[in-house]
């Protein structure tokens, strides 16, 4: 296509350069934006015939045309010319071929910039509605999967130390309660995105007497932005839900190390299915983890995403700068990525095995000391004392080869009078969980009550 043949050529002399043309173009990607955009030009077309711009009769077949060039654009083998620009260029070219020169009435009192603007604001929103669904579905799983294993004992670490020991299922509600934050943080991206920003034009301001108003309530927008400049400069819509959905994947990637150190050989604390575990090429033996590397991965993906698109704005002067269109693969992307791992994720945990009897025979009983400092201390001893007291019988159990279960009262009043014979009651696992019934503890009761927080957040 030369210069003169483009929607803005009529300023230029000579044609674009075959490369910039290809460099120019976003229409490889921006063709995601079809369906929000011809959506979004329905409603432009209705302001336009209520400024008195457009008649009735030219509406309908502007509609008419326009239901035709998303059939034609949408089938999948549709090819775009890169000479086409992008897909707000591509819808109106066709358009303007179907329905002769009335197509170009459409772009009357609009600019690319408020378009592109307003596409992505209702591409972010279905985004967003999707991520929640899949977020919802493992949140599901997690619940689901908490009250079936709800008292497997298992070691519970810091510094991937063993800490203390826990139960399963306060172990799944970890991951149900990091969801519920962020299915917070992308709805309440959603309110601040939650504006209609056509009529802004390129930067000024339509000169056409556009009801915003009536667009947003079509659009199902529950405003219209403020400000014409700080509208079409206006990215953070998108930044801010790439935000979110890099602390979501943060938190599946946790998950996912965790997953991967416990189904080694020397944890064996759970099997992954073999429906989410790939083989080697050369060892035959292997199974591997991959699902979850993959989602481990790709959170550094998700990030750079972030990261790209931050960069991108950093320095752009106001308003509008092309620049800007490099937002567009970073934000499919980590959409993208997140409702893959989201699936996959759910899947890998829905269909893995437990090994009850690995995870409880792994806590070491030095995992009581906590409890029974906390004994010396409701007897009166300072717990700093006690502290002290409780780890030097830890590494004489230590020395001695034993295990704080093999040791008797006597070497444990040898430590501290203040020991008596219920002391040795506590050198137990279930009595230790029956401690921390505290409300958001990992005591049986609590996890119990804990899990009907959740389930009533499922089935409001
Ligand atoms: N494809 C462009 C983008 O995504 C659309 C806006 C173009 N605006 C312009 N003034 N050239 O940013």
């Amino acid at each position: 296509m030369s210069g003169n043949e483009k929607a803005w050529g009529g300023r230029f002399a000579g044609a674009t350069a075959e490369l910039m043309e290809r460099f120019n173009a976003s229409i490889g990607f921006d063709r995601k934006l079809l369906e929000v955009d011809i959506a979004g030009s329905l409603v432009h077309a209705r302001a336009l015939e209520r400024a008195g711009v457009l008649t009735a009769e030219e509406v309908a077949q502007i509609h008419a045309g326009l239901e035709q060039v998303r059939a034609e654009l949408s089938a999948p083998g549709h090819l775009f010319s890169a000479g086409l620009e992008d897909i707000h260029m591509a819808v109106e070219r066709r358009l303007t071929e179907l329905i002769g020169p009335l197509g170009g009435k459409l772009h009357t009192g609009r600019s690319r910039n408020d378009q592109v603007n307003l596409d992505e604001r209702l591409y972010l929103r279905e985004a967003i509605a999707g991520i929640r669904l899949r977020l919802r579905h493992l949140q599901q799983v997690l619940a689901d999967s908490a009250e079936t294993h709800l008292e497997v004992i298992l070691p519970g670490y810091t510094h991937l130390q063993q800490a203390q020991p826990i139960l399963f299922g306060h172990y799944a509600l970890a991951l149900f309660w990091m969801l519920e934050r962020d299915q917070g943080r992308l709805e309440d991206a959603w309110k601040r995105a939650d504006f209609l920003p056509l009529g802004a034009g390129a930067l000024a301001g339509s000169a056409y007497p556009l009801d915003r108003q009536f667009m947003a309530r079509e659009l199902g927008f529950s405003g219209v932005t403020p400000n014409s400049l700080d509208t079409v400069s206006d990215r953070d819509f998108l930044l801010e839900a790439m935000a979110a959905l890099a602390i979501l994947m943060m938190h599946l990637s946790r998950f996912c190390e965790d997953l991967i150190i416990w189904s080694t050989r020397e944890f064996g604390f759970v099997e992954l299915a073999d429906a989410f575990s790939t083989g080697s090429s050369m060892m035959p033996q292997k199974k591997n983890p991959d699902s979850l590397e993959l989602v481990r991965g790709k959170t550094g993906r998700v990030y750079g995403d972030l990261f790209s698109l931050l960069t991108t704005m950093k320095g752009i002067p106001l308003t509008y700068a092309k620049d800007m269109q490099e937002d567009k693969e970073p934000l499919f992307d980590a959409f993208g990525s997140v409702a893959d791992c989201l699936e996959v994720f759910a899947g890998a945990w829905q269909t893995m095995q437990l090994r009850p009897a690995r995870m409880e025979a792994a806590v070491d009983d030095a995992a009581l000391a906590t409890d029974l400092a906390d004994y010396l201390a409701r007897q009166g001893v300072p717990f700093r004392e006690a502290h002290h007291l409780v780890g030097r019988l830890v590494r004489f159990a230590l020395d001695a080869g034993l295990g704080l279960r093999g040791l008797t009262l006597e070497e444990l009043k040898s430590h501290s009078p203040t020991f008596g014979e219920d002391a040795l009651a506590l050198l137990d696992l279930r009595h230790s969980l029956d401690l921390r019934n505290i409300e958001g503890g990992t005591g049986p009761q609590a996890v119990r009550s804990q899990l009907a927080r959740a389930r009533a957040i499922l089935n409001p």
